[in-house]
């Protein structure tokens, strides 16, 4: 008998890897909704490309629309690589409709109440999770667990911050101090995984369906990447890490360790901070932190997920 597969909430702001996201979490796992978080874009247009993506992966889960801004700060956007639309590069069909409700942290709430071991998936900035987990704290003891792509070794839209916590780190803190499991794929695993142009071959290489738009999204993601960076093979893959690490956790390494967020910084607001100091006054690990991935090995997954939907 096939393995059940587990039931998650995507909370998103595709973007291109979230996109690439979807498309694993359709294949792999039972997607019980898509919510919706300003980020790589404006929430209308994060909302719009999620919505085009469900429709286009033909599944049923409801997209509800949630923050149009980070708790306590404007929202900021990614623009510089996802381009203005959140996903330009792909020539994408219109959505079939509105998202089913602007009220993503009440989504987020009565699903997990009703159904109970639903694991989260925040892959943009975290507003939405932790005001669910603020309205809710129930919701703590009521999911499976929380796997979260952000943070990491070094930063990406600061010197220190990965850009889905530097958006809202008032929001991640939460997240990280939510007490309950909790696993991170960072900057330091997702640079591991790059769509380099062998990479994106293999997807152009699937005739029909999905494949060519999502390789013309591959493609644009990387220039972008390429363009910005000295020395890059391609866009890190960061957004499909989080739903792999529960689809396919035997991909990854992994340590525990106690992660907290700077939110005051002037240089560091967003940060990740790793205490790997071996004091007994360190509080317990609160974090599963993925260390290494087989890259090859994701890949294939990944490939084969497109492959699903392409024909
Ligand atoms: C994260 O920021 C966004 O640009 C990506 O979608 C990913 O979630 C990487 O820093
Ligand atoms: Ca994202």
């Amino acid at each position: 008998m096939a393995a059940k597969l587990l039931p998650i909430i995507i909370d998103c702001d595709p973007g291109h890897d979230d996109a690439m996201a979807l498309v694993v979490a359709a294949r792999h796992a039972d997607l019980v909704g898509i919510t919706t978080v300003s980020g790589n874009a404006p929430l209308d247009a994060t909302t719009r490309n999620a919505i085009i993506m469900r429709d286009l992966l033909g599944l049923a889960c409801p997209v509800h629309a949630g923050a149009n801004r980070p708790l306590t700060r404007p929202a900021q956007h990614a623009t510089y690589v996802h381009g203005k639309s959140g996903m330009d590069g792909g020539n994408l069909p219109e959505p079939s409709g509105p998202a089913a409700s602007q009220d993503a942290v009440g989504f987020i709430i009565e699903t997990c109440r009703a159904q109970e071991g639903i694991w989260l998936v925040p892959i943009g900035p975290m507003t939405n999770i932790a005001l669910a987990l603020r309205s809710a704290p129930d919701l703590a003891h009521r999911i499976a667990g929380i796997s979260l792509m952000g943070g990491g070794r070094f930063g990406n839209r600061t010197a220190a911050a990965e850009f889905n916590l530097w958006c809202d780190p008032e929001a991640a803190d939460v997240v990280f101090s939510y007490g309950g499991p909790l696993i991170m794929s960072g900057l330091d695993l997702t640079h591991q995984f790059q769509a380099t142009p062998e990479r994106i071959a293999m997807v152009r290489a699937l005739s029909g369906g999905l494949a060519p738009m999502l390789a013309d999204l591959f493609e644009f993601f990387s220039g972008t990447y390429r363009v910005r960076h000295r020395k890059i093979g391609g866009a890190p893959v960061h957004d499909p890490c989080a739903v792999m690490a529960l689809t396919h956790p035997e991909l990854f390494t992994r340590r525990l360790a106690h992660v907290q967020i700077e939110t005051y910084g002037r240089l560091t607001a967003g940060m990740a901070i790793f205490d790997d100091r071996d004091l007994k006054e360190v509080s317990d690990p609160n974090c599963d932190v993925l260390t290494g991935i087989d890259a090859d090995a994701a890949w294939q997954v990944l490939v084969e997920s497109i492959a699903h939907f392409s024909h």
